[in-house]
């Protein structure tokens, strides 16, 4: 049983995330909602509410001092800026998530798709994370950026390095091996970016690179300079300089490839744990963007986001000063019991918002990509392989503080012929 005693561990630490974690944050949302935390030195939002107002107010709860849990203190980009630049940036990198670019992907998703099906359809068996839920969003996500297609392995390995020292900061190992993909993966965006700005093709850094061509992107120095210069110049300082480019990358290779294949895992765990509700979905497969949605809920697959306060200010009653953060778990937002009826089933006739993707100036600016993955992923899998069920004890989970990781699921399912 918890208690305000033993309530307390370092939840932005990656082994915290154990089998009494449920318990511990629904006893927080019954009694300590907005929870000051000593071993994560953080406020923890467990509420449904909270996690709502805090993204809500940025003016309030900034994400420009980090949003990420635990030490790390790396800007990585769009998602920890603050306005206005972060709305300059999204403005830009939105040419490439309209709802027709999102169209555009999703036939080269279904190819990937059914790439990655056909080579495990006569097999009877595979491990549904190594030969499905990783490879999808990796090569969809390396195909938007314009990887090139030998070096989609190198690019798996980057990603795994790098959002493997989430909350892993005390493994000297891991952190070195983040450190050198991180390198060696900016080493290599350079070079596609110069090669783009010669030969543009259909992918986002040639979109961003035109972009700048046209005269919309423009170099920081241009900037500073204009600046000097006592130019207005509102569309100048609409520009991404090249770093800011190569940490956009960054970003969408982490941000775009661990949570869907998170989201993909934990999606097949709960239609394998809900036989009924996963025959409803073989049979009207109409129903499969709701299946989308309690999955993201229940999932959650990106665990917590941190914001800082700007000013004293208070949270449910509690007082908060300037410089202080609260970690929103969202996980425990989409439990909610004051939000959802019966949070912890799995109900396709729920119509609810969750927050798994955030709310707010935040919000995910993949939403519609990742749901797209999900609807066509999960309709090919439950069209091609329907009765596919647990071939292991179900999922292995990993260690991470920041997504939650499943590393291995077998799988079994009756062969496809011919
Ligand atoms: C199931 C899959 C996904 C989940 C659960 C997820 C979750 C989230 C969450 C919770 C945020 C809010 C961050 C905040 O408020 O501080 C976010 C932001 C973001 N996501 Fe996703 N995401 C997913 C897929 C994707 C994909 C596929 C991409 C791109 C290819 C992507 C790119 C981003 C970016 C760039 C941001 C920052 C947006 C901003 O700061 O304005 N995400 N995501």
């Amino acid at each position: 049983m918890f208690s305000k005693a033993n309530i307390d561990i370092d939840f932005a630490q990656a082994s915290s995330f154990d089998d009494r974690m449920p318990e511990r944050l629904r006893w927080l949302r019954r009694h300590a909602p907005v929870y000051w935390s000593e071993a994560t030195q953080a406020f923890i939002l467990s509420r449904y509410e909270h996690v709502v107002q805090v993204s809500k107010h940025s003016e309030l709860f900034c994400s420009g001092q980090g949003v990420l849990p635990g030490k790390i203190n790396a800007k990585i980009g769009m998602i920890d800026e603050d306005e206005p630049r972060h709305g300059e940036m999204r403005s830009l990198i939105n040419r490439g998530f309209t709802p027709r670019m999102v169209r555009q992907w999703e036939t080269i998703f279904e190819q990937i798709t059914a790439e990655a099906l056909d080579a495990i359809a006569s097999k009877g068996e595979c491990d549904f994370v190594e030969d499905i839920a990783v490879p999808l969003p990796l090569i969809l996500i390396a195909e938007m950026i314009g990887i090139r297609r030998e070096d989609r392995g190198r690019f798996h390995e980057w990603s795994d390095a790098m959002i493997g020292a989430q909350g892993n900061l005390d493994d000297p190992e891991i952190t070195a091996a983040a450190g050198r993909a991180a390198l060696e993966y900016y080493g290599y965006l350079v070079d596609i970016i110069e090669d783009r700005r010669k030969n543009p093709r259909q992918d986002l850094i040639s979109i961003l690179v035109r972009a700048r061509d046209e005269g919309v992107l423009v170099q920081l120095e241009d900037r500073d300079e204009a600046r000097e210069l006592g130019v207005d110049c509102s569309e100048l300082q609409r520009g991404m300089n090249n770093d800011e480019l190569i940490k956009m990358c960054v970003l969408l290779l982490v941000a775009g490839n661990e949570t869907t294949r998170n989201g993909l895992s934990g999606a097949m765990q709960l239609l394998i744990e809900n036989p009924e509700a996963r025959q409803r979905l073989v049979d009207d497969p109409d129903l499969i963007p709701a299946a989308v949605e309690e999955a993201l809920r229940l999932t959650s697959p990106v665990l917590s986001f941190v914001r800082t306060a700007t000013e004293d200010t208070e949270l449910g009653g509690v007082p908060i000063a300037e410089g202080q953060k609260v970690l929103m778990i969202y996980g425990s937002a989409n439990r909610d019991e004051a939000q959802f009826d019966d949070p912890d089933r799995f109900d396709l006739d729920r119509r609810a918002q969750h927050l798994a993707f955030g709310i707010g100036n935040h919000f995910c600016l993949g939403a519609n990509l990742a749901r797209m993955e999900l609807r066509v992923a999960l309709r090919e899998i439950l069209r091609r392989f329907p009765d596919m069920t647990y071939a292991g004890d179900g999922p292995e989970f990993g260690s991470s503080a920041l997504v939650r990781s499943v590393k291995h699921m077998y799988v079994r399912f009756t062969p496809e012929q011919g």
